[in-house]
């Protein structure tokens, strides 16, 4: 099907019939259509054949309707780690199994690639992104909507734009210049629109340059007027805010049905201050989405069914291996899996793994293979033991679905029921989890006053536990049917989302024995003023025990010191990395540190896992055996890090991001605004720009990442050693692998320009390829690099004259060969 510009000369004649439709269509419909109809649907228009279209989160895994473990989805590994694999390939199937996963719910359009850019390392949301470099985002974000998209879905780039940070979210306004915005910031969207044509892209919340996106000229130009997009802007989840947003380049209000539009726009195109045509384009471009997703009847989807479609859990395993970045390695790994007897494996994340962030990205997988699951899988003749060694969780962490067993059902789980205010039962649900979410689906939230979880619970160990709930609002904890605690939690902040997806906690403690239930029913006050528009989060568990941290660490080093090897995974948790606020510091939370030097002091043959979203301060780097960044994994994360570590499979990963040595080294660090202002006065020098310009060097730098082979690069051509005015030009470059074993690696070619009349980057990364050789295989390897390199935004897209020198190598400052080229 070709679908031309809604606002093309109607010509074409499936826009011809779509204007048809158009026209059957009164105000109020029209209007109808530009909001939501709840939080993930569209409203259908029988008359003229159009359904209900529904988007997902996205961007790892698609959630579907429902937040609920009983229709669980694929967890893939997080954007970081597609950012880390530095492959346009992985990042297409990423999106092809995305967009399978989509289809399998009954998704139309996922809400995703989250394309803003790794700005300040502190930024909560930094896992969603790729990367800190602008060209890399941009060729990722371009695969990744092509491979959701040759698969029928619609993909979503988001956060358009400036969306960098999360505190004050809703209200911050980014003052930013037009260069930056063009190279930086923009790049990433125009090359989703340009090279991958999105269906839809999402409109942020934040201010730029004094305007609130939904009604920020930015989203005509130069996303319509000068890139063509011919779909659809979604708001962010309540980002319009006014009607006078409806006069901009701002399609569809999400979510519904309330929301500004409405009656009040159709009061505003009556009286003439609003004009029809607008809202028209609006429709035309729903309609045109329809129409590819098969959503309108008479008009074939864009692709019928999906094209491209792959074992999504085995894809989940090397998305994972593919991105993980092995920083250091003293020679310790690959291990050979039949040389080792005893295993220590130490680490709150080896058991609790996180193989996502947390907000509006979290899907809940069927089963997460997490490192000691996976390492005591690949090792059945070791012995692997397990200790905690330092409480990483903060607040509430869910029962696990083995210690509980729903009193009405007598199967593992919880009895959930919805009452009034007389206390009749409105709804009751069996469940799987203890970590609740409703957004959309039949529980009556508003109708109701009190929601009642009861489950039988049976602790593994002795002592005392605090049990307890998370969750805005007032809740009762009973145990054994007695009243035991009461308490109004208060969010902190103001960010809904925040407060709705990682609530703050209440709890008490309670003296348990192993193997003895207990009944636990926590009843919880629903607050129709709190619960954000129908939709309510909760979570029953426990709090960590933090009484004796040196015990749990002393622990860990005995292990440690009676094991060949030790596998040490360290972390973050939710109340770190999640949507809805930043971080404060870029520290490991707790005691890790401590732990990784007492450990790594008891056995030099430590390895260290980081399970982090983002960059974290590694204090103890130089005393450990190897590093591998595993970001959060995926649902195959386990498996992932045992096939990486007993040398199945290669690391893949290089950094996408610089990892700093302290936070006072970080050259862009700011994420709170001041006055409502978060200036991006370091302009156009971000990430490893800003490194090599403050001539500060970080722990690792961008680029970095090792394997288990060795290489070498030679033989360097750069196609024409001068260019006419404008063109793309081809680096070639031979890559030998001169080791004993097959591998990846990533070419990458860097730009600077040392006598530049403008204020330039030291260097700027201009292509790169992920290559795969043989042991001993030599590989000719091309890499475009586009005439866009060359530019520079000043009013317009300007190529400065002259030499241009391009260096190519294995990071940015490791870079062997170099070469110079003239632009006349
Ligand atoms: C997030 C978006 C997400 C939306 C719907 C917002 O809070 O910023 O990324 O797609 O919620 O869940």
């Amino acid at each position: 099907m070709t679908i031309t510009t809604p606002d093309a000369a109607v010509t074409d004649p499936t826009a011809v019939r779509l204007a048809a439709l158009l026209d059957q269509l009164t105000l109020e419909e029209k209007v109808l259509l530009l909001t939501g109809r709840d939080f993930w649907t569209t409203a259908p228009i029988e008359k003229i054949g159009l359904r209900r279209i529904l988007v997902s989160d996205g961007p790892s895994g698609v959630r579907g309707e429902v937040w609920d473990e009983r229709s669980p989805s694929l967890n893939l590994p997080s954007s970081t780690a597609l950012g880390a694999a530095w492959d346009p390939a992985i990042a297409r199937r990423y999106g092809n199994v995305a967009a399978v996963e989509a289809r399998r719910k009954g998704v139309d359009v996922v809400l995703g690639p989250t394309i803003n850019l790794h700005r300040s390392p502190l930024g909560g949301r930094h896992f969603e992104a790729f990367s800190e470099d602008p060209h890399l985002t941009a060729k990722l974000a371009a695969a990744y909507v092509e491979g959701v998209q040759e698969n029928g879905v619609g993909a979503t780039p988001k956060h358009y734009i400036a969306n960098d940070f999360e505190t004050d979210r809703f209200t911050a306004d980014v003052v930013v210049s037009d260069r930056a915005l063009r190279e930086l910031y923009l790049l990433a969207f125009e090359e989703a629109i340009t090279e991958a044509h999105a269906w839809l892209v999402m409109s942020s919340y934040n201010s730029v340059n004094g305007a609130t996106v939904t009604e920020n000229a930015l989203l005509e130009t130069p996303l319509n007027s000068e890139w063509g997009f011919d779909g659809v802007v979604i708001s962010d989840w309540t980002a319009v805010r006014s009607v006078n947003s409806a006069r901009f380049s701002q399609d569809l209000v999400m979510p519904g049905p309330a929301g500004p539009w409405g009656d009040a726009l159709v009061a505003a195109v009556t009286a003439g201050e609003v004009d029809e045509a607008a809202i028209d384009r609006k429709v035309l471009r729903l309609l045109t989405l329809a129409a590819r997703v098969g959503a309108l009847e008479g008009f074939e989807p864009a692709v019928a069914a999906p094209v491209v479609v792959e074992d999504g859990i085995r894809f989940a395993k090397e998305a994972e291996i593919a991105g993980s970045v092995l920083v250091r390695n003293t020679g310790e790994l690959p291990w050979v899996a039949d040389t080792l007897t005893k295993v220590a494996v130490i680490g709150h994340n080896a058991r609790f793994a996180r193989t996502q962030g947390g907000g509006s990205a979290t899907v809940l997988p069927e089963r997460v293979v997490t490192p000691i699951d996976g390492l005591i899988t690949a090792l059945p003749n070791a012995e692997v033991t397990y200790s905690v060694g330092a409480v990483v969780q903060e607040g509430i962490a869910e029962l696990p679905l083995g210690t509980i067993v729903n009193p009405h059902t007598d199967e593992p789980g919880a009895r959930v029921r919805f009452l009034d205010a007389d206390g009749t039962e409105l709804f009751a649900e069996d469940r799987r989890a203890t970590a609740l979410v409703w957004f959309g689906g039949d529980a009556p939230i508003s109708a109701s006053a009190v929601l009642e979880f009861s489950t039988r619970y049976t602790p593994e160990e002795t002592g005392e536990v605090l049990l307890g709930f998370a969750g805005a609002g007032n809740g009762r904890i009973y145990v054994d049917g007695a009243l035991l605690h009461e308490e109004h939690v208060i969010p902190e902040g103001t960010d809904l989302g925040a407060a709705f997806l990682s609530p703050p906690s209440a709890s008490v403690a309670v003296q348990v024995t192993a193997g003895e239930s207990l009944d636990l029913v926590v009843e919880y006050d629903i607050d129709p003023e709190g619960a954000l528009m129908g939709a309510l989060s909760i979570t029953i568990g426990i709090e960590p025990d933090q009484s004796n941290p040196d015990a749990l660490i002393a622990e860990a080093v005995a292990a440690a010191a009676a094991a060949d090897v030790v596998v040490l995974v360290v972390g973050t948790n939710s109340k770190v990395e999640s949507e809805g606020y930043d971080r404060s510091d870029l520290d490991l939370p707790g005691r890790q540190d401590d732990l990784v030097r007492a450990v790594a002091a008891a056995n030099p043959r430590t390895v260290v896992v980081v399970n982090s979203g983002s960059p974290v301060l590694m204090p103890w780097r130089d005393d450990v055996a190897a590093i591998l960044l595993s970001w959060f994994g995926g649902q195959e994360y386990g498996d992932a890090v045992a096939a990486i570590l007993l040398g199945e499979a290669e690391p893949g990963g290089r950094l996408p991001t610089t990892w700093p040595a302290t936070l006072e080294d970080v050259p862009v660090l700011d994420v709170t605004p001041e006055n409502g202002i978060v200036r991006y006065d370091e302009g156009i020098h971000i990430g490893y720009r800003a490194w090599l310009k403050a001539g500060t060097e970080p722990a690792y730098e961008f680029g970095h990442g090792l394997g288990y082979t060795t290489w070498s690069l030679d033989d360097l051509t750069v196609d024409g050693s001068s260019l006419p005015a404008v063109g793309a030009t081809t680096v070639t470059v031979t890559l030998s692998n001169t080791g004993e074993r097959a591998g990846k690696q990533v070419v990458q070619v860097y730009a600077s320009r040392a006598d530049s009349t403008i204020d330039r980057p030291v260097r700027w990364l201009v292509g790169f390829a992920a290559v795969f050789a043989a042991a001993g295989e030599s590989v000719s390897v091309d890499i475009q690099v586009p005439e866009r390199a060359f530019a520079d935004w000043q009013d317009g897209w300007h190529y400065e004259t002259g030499s241009y020198l391009f260096e190519v190598g294995t990071s940015v400052t490791e870079l062997p060969l170099s070469a110079s080229i003239v632009l006349n």
